[in-house]
């Protein structure tokens, strides 16, 4: 129903909007000032320790600094409690003792219309759900099974099976008194006015209900069994109820999730329907997907309401990475301060439900805890695309950015980008200026055939290029993780790639104490291979490791230096390069862990003086601390590299890719 303002500004003139809230949160006695109407509380919304939510009586508004939602009295329960407008308005009018005004016929009518829909999709699940239990479902309860999902699954999600006819559902809905035009607004049947007979949309087909943010359904998703049928998932077509750009299957449940986690969770986007619901399963009850679509900038914005920071979750391959650049844009639009997106990027080849289904929620965990910021994104993106040799690339490189962050709509968040990007392209140019040999691709390098070859597979390999520097800087203290840092990759990877090393750097190597376990386990029996004397080769030591069960894991490695430059790294590199880049990195490595070392015991020092009240000795050892952080993390963006493969060369190693 419809109210006029004149009536919704009498409701938040006489009640207080801390009447409203104070019923969700406790009010923080310190921080609020009663007799100004000046209150603070833990923000409802996104779940905090220490109260940033502030709302004030007087303007009859809320905003959180922390997740930066805000609105009035309407908002807050339409978005906190899922009430609909006119039950918010409905609850106010009640605390304001105030009738509602007489209701407009015709909304009225409106009203009733998608009442009744919402009634006839209830049945429709309910038939879908009876279907896939009855004889004619066996065959989509074996597909369901087939692909992993349990009853309570299927009943949690509320599977359902469309049987193959043209009329099953049709006459079924008739047959309990719906009306020809509710089954046709419904967005159940094909319908239109070239099409004489109306007909079930879905046939043969699992059903997936989509629901609203209250929890019914308002539309399905169907997917076919076969790999022959056309279209593999179809959807509803758009209905009073249901506009695909603005709903986000899993949304309430997700949010659910978020809000019992404490506040520690996060919502995240995977793509398909299939991929949530197997998440699911595996325990993470936080993922929800656009229904087919690119993300929309309505369905980020649910997002946002639901937690400040989602995640969203790209497949590793090519068309994912564009799919992320492009959502990208989308996200600067809508930054605010202390609200942004991160991206996780998959494995390439698997989306979450193919993650899951082996090994349990760890891998997709990992995942997650790979993702990176969105400062990350847009600097990657935008060096993606070249080599920066000469000014006027870099020039452009710059300007680029420019552009990006004008696009920010949020004026702090976007001089603090502005002055973000400058930081990294001062770095980024600065660090990766070649130490010998010319820019420019291929010029005067007096190298093996191999490597020339390699430096004709020009653009790709440019790209790799400049991810690297992106790579290096999200993987900083990443140690607990159970992918090792990248360092701990190439190194192990060398060694594995040339066990030569394993004789040849004999002491080096044995001294390596990796702090990834699997490493760890892995070098040890790479060390036990040559402790009789014998001086093993490649194929050797890949087939002992494959007894040990690590080839995934090797996957894996390579899989995450991939885009790194550490050619060295791979087989295809020279012995001689290999070892030279084994022990320049080896030397970061060392020096890397050394550092951590110091920071932590500068740690242990600066708790135990404050502890013991010694608070003089704290300003300085926090000054080292900065220090040693500093350069532990340019340390970590500092890439071993080996003479005439400067990274602005353009210089290119077959490696990479393979
Ligand atoms: P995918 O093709 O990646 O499928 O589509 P999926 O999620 O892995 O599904 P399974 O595992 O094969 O069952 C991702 C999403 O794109 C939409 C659906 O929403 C699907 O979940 N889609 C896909 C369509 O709308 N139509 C299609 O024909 C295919
Ligand atoms: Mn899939």
């Amino acid at each position: 129903m419809r109210f006029d303002s004149a009536f919704l500004d009498e409701l938040r003139d006489r009640v207080p909007i801390s009447d409203v809230i104070g019923k969700r949160v406790a009010w923080d006695k310190r921080k609020t000032n009663v007799s100004r109407g000046d209150w603070w509380a833990c923000c409802p919304f996104h779940g905090e320790k220490t109260p940033s939510f502030h709302c004030e009586d007087r303007k009859g508004r809320y905003h959180c600094f922390g997740c930066g939602v805000s609105g009035d009295h309407f908002r807050f329960l339409t978005e906190l409690d899922g009430l609909s407008f006119p039950e918010a308005v409905r609850y106010v009018a009640d605390m304001a003792g105030v009738a509602l005004p007489a209701p407009d016929p015709r909304a009225a009518q409106r009203e009733k219309e998608r009442a009744t829909l919402i009634d006839v999709l209830e049945m429709a699940t309910r038939f879908f759900q009876d279907r896939l239990q009855a004889s004619d479902g066996a065959k989509a309860r074996a597909y369901l099974r087939d692909r992993g999902l349990s009853g309570r699954t299927i009943e949690t999600f509320r599977l359902g099976y469309a049987p193959d006819g043209r009329n099953i559902l049709k006459e079924f809905l008739a047959s309990k008194g719906a009306e020809k035009q509710q089954i046709e607004a419904c967005g159940l049947v094909v319908h239109g006015p070239d099409i004489a007979v109306s007909y079930d949309r879905f046939r043969d087909r699992i059903m997936f209900p989509i629901l609203s943010a209250r929890e019914r359904v308002i539309a399905y998703g169907g997917r076919a069994m076969s790999a022959d049928i056309p279209a593999k998932y179809i959807n509803s077509n758009e209905t009073e109820l249901f506009h695909k750009g603005r709903v986000l299957y899993n949304l309430a449940r997700a949010r659910r999730a978020v809000q019992g986690a404490d506040g520690a969770g996060t919502v995240v986007a995977v793509e398909g329907y299939m991929d949530v619901i197997a998440l699911h399963q595996a325990g993470i009850e936080n993922a929800v997907a656009p229904l087919g679509t690119a993300l929309t900038e309505d369905q980020l914005e649910l997002l946002w309401r639901a937690t400040p920071e989602p995640v969203l979750c790209f497949d590793g391959d090519d068309a994912g990475t564009r799919a992320a650049y492009r959502a990208v844009d989308l996200a600067l639009a809508g930054l605010r301060p202390g609200r942004s997106v991160r991206f996780a990027l998959l494995p390439q080849g698997k989306d979450p439900d193919d993650l899951v289904r082996e090994e349990g929620r760890a891998p997709f965990d990992a995942v997650l805890k790979a993702a990176r910021p969105l400062a990350d994104m847009v600097w990657m993106r935008e060096t993606a695309s070249g080599v920066f040799d000469t000014p006027e690339k870099r020039a452009a490189l710059e300007a680029a950015f420019g552009k990006v962050t004008a696009v920010i709509g949020d004026e702090t968040v976007r001089r603090h980008y502005a002055q973000d990007m400058r930081d990294r392209l001062a770095a980024f140019l600065d660090s990766n200026r070649p130490t010998g040999g010319t820019y420019g691709k291929g010029g005067g390098f007096q190298g093996g055939d191999r490597r020339r070859q390699a430096a004709g597979r020009g653009a790709k390999a440019d790209r790799r290029i400049a991810m690297t520097n992106l790579l290096a800087r999200s993987t900083m203290v990443r140690g607990q993780s159970e992918l090792p840092t990248p360092r701990e990759s190439m190194l192990a990877l060398t060694v594995i790639n040339h066990p030569e090393l394993l004789i040849a750097e004999f002491d080096e190597v044995s001294a390596i104490e990796f702090e990834n376990r699997q490493l760890a386990i892995l070098l040890e029996q790479l060390l036990d291979l040559c402790a009789g004397g014998a001086s093993p080769d490649r194929e050797a030591a890949l087939q002992h490791l494959s007894g040990g069960g690590h080839e995934d894991f090797i996957a894996r490695l390579k899989q995450q230096i991939r885009y790194t430059r550490d050619w060295t790294a791979s087989e295809e590199a020279a012995f001689e390069d290999a070892r030279e880049g084994f022990i320049q990195a080896l030397a970061l490595y060392k020096r890397g862990r050394a550092l951590k070392q110091q920071k932590n015991e500068l740690e242990r020092d600066i708790a135990e003086a404050t502890e013991s009240g010694d608070g003089e000795a704290v300003p300085k050892l926090m000054q080292s601390l900065q220090s040693v952080q500093m350069e532990y993390n340019r340390l970590e963006r500092q890439e071993a590299i080996v003479e005439g493969f400067g990274v602005l060369s353009g210089r290119v190693r077959g490696a990479a890719g393979k």
